[in-house]
């Protein structure tokens, strides 16, 4: 049997375990382009269970492409705190800013057109195109490129951009003219319920069990096969939470870089100076809490620090009620919000 023979009887059997299997998520029961747009984005980053309750609360805070693109850059960011990767929520806007502008509020209908959008590449423009507008188009994401180099077993590296594009042309030959849309999503559906990186694939409840070379040969668990893991680097920083008046100090981050113009408490690599990130006097200091935070490509230990500022200096200064319901904070800073409000609470009460 050549690749293309067995690829082609995945269509048939996937789709049927797919209609009796896939789990009920809401922009799967209601696929309308811009719901579909919102989930792809979520999910781009981030567990399908972990979306939904801001899929839900976004939809409803910003029922239209009309909304988001006039959506205040404060809620807009609120609506995604803790989802991370806040560069996705300021793409999305913009492309709904072009959308209105150039497409009258309704999204351009193909993958071509969707792929030109900020934050839309070929994975998300082929999901969209395929789920909400039945264009027969591929969408590979890292569950299908594992899907069908399992299938194919397959040794390479599925990270190689050559790979990918392998898989894209074996995929879009089988992509069927009636359903696309739930063909793509079948792929990734079995990728994250039963052909599953990391530990053990649920060969056993496989609807593609027979069709296998991986499995045929006991090679599910070595394919596909993963290059060692760079290290990251890990940054020791000190984060200051500072207090004057009731209020506690913030610093907006550079508008490049790693969180991009985020808000975060003072902080610094231990081996900078004190003063390249405190530029006020303080007293009342004392040793706060120890958190740590992983980024894709770098570490955080941190080591906390709270005093009294006694003068105000270049800080934003926020009450907690700013900081609890107006403020957005990278998740690595949640320890430090949580003390910095619990401190504030406590000299409100005190006053
Ligand atoms: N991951 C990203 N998009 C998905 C979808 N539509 N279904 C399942 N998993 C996904």
């Amino acid at each position: 049997m050549t690749e293309q023979q067995r690829l082609a009887q995945v269509p048939e059997l996937l789709l049927r375990w797919y209609d009796g299997s896939r789990r009920i998520l809401p922009w799967r029961e209601n696929p309308e382009p811009y719901r579909v747009w919102v989930s792809e984005i979520m999910l781009q980053q981030t567990r399908v269970e972990a979306v939904i309750p801001y899929f839900e609360r976004f939809l409803s805070a910003l029922p239209t492409v009309s909304d988001l693109a006039q959506a205040p850059e404060p809620q807009l960011m609120k609506l995604w705190e803790g989802l991370g990767y806040y560069s996705r929520v300021r793409n999305l806007q913009k492309a709904a800013q072009v959308v209105c502008e150039q497409y009258g509020g309704k999204m351009p209908d193909t993958s071509e057109q969707l792929s030109k959008l900020p934050g839309i590449g070929a994975y998300t423009a082929g999901a969209i195109a395929s789920i909400a507008f039945g264009e027969r188009c591929t969408a590979v994401d890292g569950n299908v490129l594992r899907v069908i180099s399992r299938v194919l077993e397959r040794g390479w590296d599925i990270r190689a951009v050559s790979v990918k594009k392998q898989v894209t042309a074996l995929v879009a030959e089988i992509v069927p003219d009636d359903r696309p849309g739930d063909f793509n999503q079948s792929l990734m559906e079995l990728g994250a319920m039963v052909c599953l990186p990391n530990g053990q694939p649920k060969c056993a409840s496989c609807p593609l069990y027979a069709l296998c070379l991986s499995r045929e040969h006991g090679r599910q668990e070595e394919i596909p096969v993963k290059p060692p893991k760079k290290q990251r680097p890990v940054e020791e920083r000190v984060v200051y939470l500072l207090f004057r008046d009731g209020k506690t100090a913030l610093h907006r981050r550079p508008s490049d870089g790693l969180l991009a113009g985020m808000w975060e408490f003072p902080n610094r690599l231990v081996s900078e100076k004190e003063g390249t990130c405190v530029t006020v006097p303080l007293t009342d200091i004392s040793e706060g809490k120890r958190a740590g935070h992983v980024f894709t490509h770098l570490e955080w230990q941190m080591r906390g620090i709270t005093a009294q500022a006694q003068e105000a200096g270049d800080y934003c200064w926020v009450t907690a009620d700013q900081l609890r319901d107006e403020i957005t904070l990278p998740t690595a800073f949640r320890v430090y919000r949580k003390q910095a409000l619990q401190i504030l609470e406590k000299q409100r009460a005190n006053n």
